[in-house]
């Protein structure tokens, strides 16, 4: 299926984008060397991204796939299936990929960075699990061992996994084999934990270089930034975390969070239904997104406010 951010990747020329994303870079860069950056996994202790483009990637033409007869391609079931208990079937089944198409539906993808944690990340799937909400989670390899348990619930709910890194450092400041280690080691620990390679990739404090996009495309991965900043890891709060993902929502919508924060789980509840009540789809990246281009940088999946 084509997507609307897709088909805008297109019409970026390769100048365009390597000027607007050197100067994000240099922006970052800037926050770098002029303040602390905190150093905590559970930090991602940058402002949001400011720019609404909705996607830039290094390559001027990216191959438009019109495959939306894929749509069409499961076949109908000719065999009545005896329906489980009720019970059985929620407790047993993934959450359903929501039926929406984000061209047109007000779609809205909740992110959770920095994972998996053994306190707060079984109360964010609790909770994604009891009200149907399928989210992303951008986990770092250094908190898998012990937590491997909670790795392949995330899937096997119907969640997608993404990676973050092996020990959440500033990509842009690591050596070439340094970069391949935090990013192809946590994707491979990753696979071998759920069984599906991420193809998905959160930077730690939004900062990445074209050496980081590089990798990313020998590694089939897409770079997910994020355009809702809940600030959780700053206010601590679950009003204010809430308050600041139900302000910032728009259609496209990606919101970053971190399941690594009880205000965060505590926060979850009131985010999911509010966002519902006004009229919100939460899907996965993936779904917001079509199919993400390797090696291409998302902030949003659209340009609508
Ligand atoms: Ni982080």
């Amino acid at each position: 299926m084509s997507d609307p951010s897709n088909l805008r990747i297109a019409g970026i020329s390769a100048a365009v984008t390597l000027a607007v994303s050197g100067l994000i870079t240099l922006g970052f860069a800037s926050d770098i060397f002029g303040s602390a950056v905190p150093q905590s996994a559970a930090s991602d202790g940058q402002s949001a991204p400011q720019s609404t483009n909705g996607a830039k990637t290094k390559e001027a033409e990216q191959p438009q796939s019109e495959s939306s007869s894929s749509e069409a391609a499961t076949p109908p079931s000719t065999e009545e299936q005896p329906a489980p208990p009720q019970a059985d079937r929620q407790k047993d089944q993934p959450i359903p990929a929501p039926d929406v198409d984000c061209e047109v539906a007000r779609c809205v993808a909740l992110t959770f960075d920095d994972g998996p944690d053994k306190n707060v990340t079984p109360k964010v799937l609790d909770t994604l699990k009891k009200t149907s909400t399928p989210a992303t989670f951008f986990q770092v390899g250094r908190e898998f061992a012990g937590n491997e348990a909670l790795v392949k619930r995330a899937l096997a709910d119907g969640h997608v996994l993404g990676t973050h890194t092996w020990t959440h450092p500033q990509l842009p400041l690591l050596n070439p084999d340094e970069l391949n280690e935090e990013l192809a080691n946590t994707i491979a620990a990753s696979e071998q934990i759920s069984g599906t390679r991420p193809t998905l990739m959160r930077p730690p404090y939004g900062l990445f270089n074209d050496a980081v996009i590089d990798k990313t495309i020998e590694l089939g991965n897409s770079v997910i930034m994020w355009d809702v900043d809940t600030e959780d890891w700053k206010n601590k709060n679950p009003q204010e975390t809430a308050k600041r993902a139900l302000e910032g929502a728009h259609r496209g919508a990606i919101i970053l969070m971190h399941d690594v924060h009880p205000s965060t789980a505590e926060a979850l509840p009131t985010i999911i239904a509010e966002l519902r009540k006004n009229g919100y789809s939460l899907v996965t990246i993936p779904q917001l997104l079509g199919n993400p281009t390797p090696g291409t940088v998302y902030y949003s999946g659209t340009l609508d406010q």
